[in-house]
């Protein structure tokens, strides 16, 4: 309309009506040219940016799948780590049989006496000592249940991944490791959220077992505990392997106390394991010796769940 706006629609315009092609004598044509040749460069350099960068992060992808392929494959057949990561049939069987048991009972502290299961447990972690329980238990190819401290995560969340990743099951320790008889009943809720929210931040299922520290627990605990869908596990055997008794007296406690059913407590952090680390392999190839077979707590209340009509326990600590 205004002449202005012919001229900057004319300039627009210009490119594409001169012949590019036609003559090379003429200086603007060869600057159009130029142009259009560093045009097309700038095209096909940002176009190799673009494929440069697309192949990076496929490589990296791929070098990620390979390494999780790997250790997977180090999973099933190497020496360090057990079993795949339990498959979702086996997390959900899992979850109903708490639910079942938690369905008449709101504790356990072992299994039915008519199989030979038996289950390792380990309190306070994860720790400085975790990864050497891990991997005794995984040389054995023995699972575990671990009743994990919500804060350690701070500094030990590496450990829970590699339990999460290796099939081992984890339950709540609570977030700070208090005496939760001494606490009111919101203290008591909080303690038990934060610890199973980490697990979840974590990757791993929401615990739907807990382990009371110090074996301190009262009314309100057993309601919390039923809001949250958490089953009590307590223990019948207990190692002492805390106090570092000797190796040869972490192994003798864990197999006089062995029976069909028995949950066996054991500890990975909390202090000095090597005591424990050292004990494990002969406390599982005694205990396989002897027919036992170890399972996690959630596989034996599915193998042989503990009866009904058990007496509630009062607690432990003797609050
Ligand atoms: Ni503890």
């Amino acid at each position: 309309m205004s002449p202005r706006w012919n001229w900057d629609f004319e300039d627009e315009r210009r490119p594409a009506r001169l012949p590019v092609r036609s003559s090379l004598k003429k200086a603007p044509q060869i600057a159009r040219r130029t142009l259009i040749r560093r045009r097309r460069i700038a095209v096909a350099l940002v176009f190799a940016v673009f494929v440069i960068v697309l192949a990076v992060a496929l490589a990296g992808s791929h070098h990620q799948g390979s390494t999780s392929s790997a250790s997977t494959r180090t999973g099933a057949h190497g020496a360090l780590t057990p079993a795949p990561a339990p498959s979702a049939d086996t997390l959900e069987r899992g979850r109903k049989a708490v639910s079942s048991v938690l369905a008449y009972t709101p504790f356990v502290k072992q299994g039915g006496n008519r199989g030979h299961d038996v289950a390792l447990t380990f309190d306070d972690g994860p720790g400085p000592y975790t990864p050497g329980v891990l991997s005794a238990l995984e040389q054995a190819h023995a699972p575990a249940t671990f009743f994990v401290i919500g804060t350690e995560e701070r500094y030990f969340s590496a450990s829970t991944a590699r339990e999460i990743r290796d099939g081992f099951v984890i339950g709540n320790h609570t977030e700070n490791h208090p005496e939760m008889a001494r606490l009111a009943a919101h203290d008591q809720h909080e303690e038990l959220f934060d610890q199973s929210a980490r697990i979840e931040l974590a990757g791993g299922p929401r615990p739907d077992l807990f382990r009371p520290p110090y074996g301190s627990f009262n009314a309100t605990t057993f309601r919390e505990l039923r809001n949250m869908h958490l089953l009590m596990v307590l223990w019948s055997v207990d190692t002492g392997d805390y106090e570092q008794p000797g190796v040869a007296v972490i192994v003798r406690r864990a197999l006089e106390g062995a029976k069909p059913g028995a949950i066996i407590l054991m500890h990975d952090a909390g202090g000095n394991r090597s005591q424990t680390i050292a004990a494990l392999p002969e406390v599982v190839r005694q205990l396989r010796a002897r027919g036992f077979h170890l399972v996690t707590i959630p596989q034996l209340l599915a193998d042989d769940p503990p009866p009904a009509g058990q007496p509630l326990p009062t607690s432990l600590s003797g609050d």
